[in-house]
């Protein structure tokens, strides 16, 4: 999946814990997810200060959790040799993980309004966390192919006895880019989340949210992070 502008060609890549390359590959997961809470704290539960402090063996393992997928947009400027228009070479601009397939006991929040899943051998249940694109780069459709590469892959699930999928993200109260962004795309506002179930839910239930251990139990409780969904038929 490719796009171009004047001086970049852009393609999104599943990143790969397999490839030769994985440690190399880690080191730049590493680098751009600190980049992204830098410019853009507010915007994730994780904060810069704890996640500064991990090794790129620790983000190695992070990207070798089973049922977690990265998905990286990469630049690649027009003078780059096209047999260099891979995700080794280039700058990192843009990226998205994707959460699954997720069972539906641990996938549904029952308190939160969102409508009850279908069953997991009807229906495969998905999860967006951590998109972030480049400030330089941003509204150029970057997002867009970022997503659709990770609803693709989810795609390939549409087999058997599996009718549907369902795809979710938890939007930060106050964010408009992700509800802007998802909704161009299909997504709905289905429902309201905590803390702890945002935390979960983005696969950071080990980490304190924004870096921060105290939170009072009532701030915890509070039911503030907006739920979008989609659903893709076969
Ligand atoms: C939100 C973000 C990921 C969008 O990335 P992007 O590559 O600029 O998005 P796209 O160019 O694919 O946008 C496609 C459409 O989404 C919508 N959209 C994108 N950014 C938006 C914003 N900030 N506000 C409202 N709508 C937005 C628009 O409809 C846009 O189409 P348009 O440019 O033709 O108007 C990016 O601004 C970002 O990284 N923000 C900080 C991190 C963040 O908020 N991440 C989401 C956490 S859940």
């Amino acid at each position: 999946m490719a796009s171009s502008s004047e001086e970049f060609t852009y393609k999104s890549y599943r990143l790969d814990p397999k490839s030769p390359n994985f440690q190399f590959l880690a080191g730049k997961y590493a680098a751009i997810s600190l980049q992204a809470l830098s410019t853009d704290p507010g915007s994730f539960g994780v904060a810069y200060s704890t996640e500064s402090t991990l090794g790129a063996s620790e983000y190695a393992i992070r990207l070798s959790r089973p049922n977690i997928d990265v998905f990286i947009c990469v630049a690649h400027a027009a003078s780059l040799a096209s047999e260099l228009h891979d995700i080794e070479h280039g700058h990192w601009i843009g990226m998205v993980t994707q959460v699954g397939p997720t069972p539906k006991e641990v996938f549904w929040l029952r308190d939160s309004g969102a409508p009850e899943p279908l069953d997991d051998e009807l229906e495969t249940k998905w999860h967006h966390t951590g998109l972030w694109v480049d400030p330089a780069h941003r509204r150029k459709g970057i997002s867009s192919q970022l997503i659709k590469a990770a609803l693709e892959h989810a795609a390939k699930t549409l087999t058997g006895t599996v009718q549907q999928t369902r795809f979710r993200l938890f939007a930060a109260p106050g964010n408009e880019g992700s509800p802007g962004l998802y909704g161009s795309l299909g997504f709905t506002h289905v429902g309201k989340c905590t803390i702890p179930e945002a935390m979960a839910g983005n696969g950071n239930a080990t980490y304190p949210f924004r870096g921060i251990e105290k939170w009072s139990e009532e701030e915890l409780q509070r039911r503030e992070g907006v739920i979008l969904e989609k659903v893709i038929v076969k």
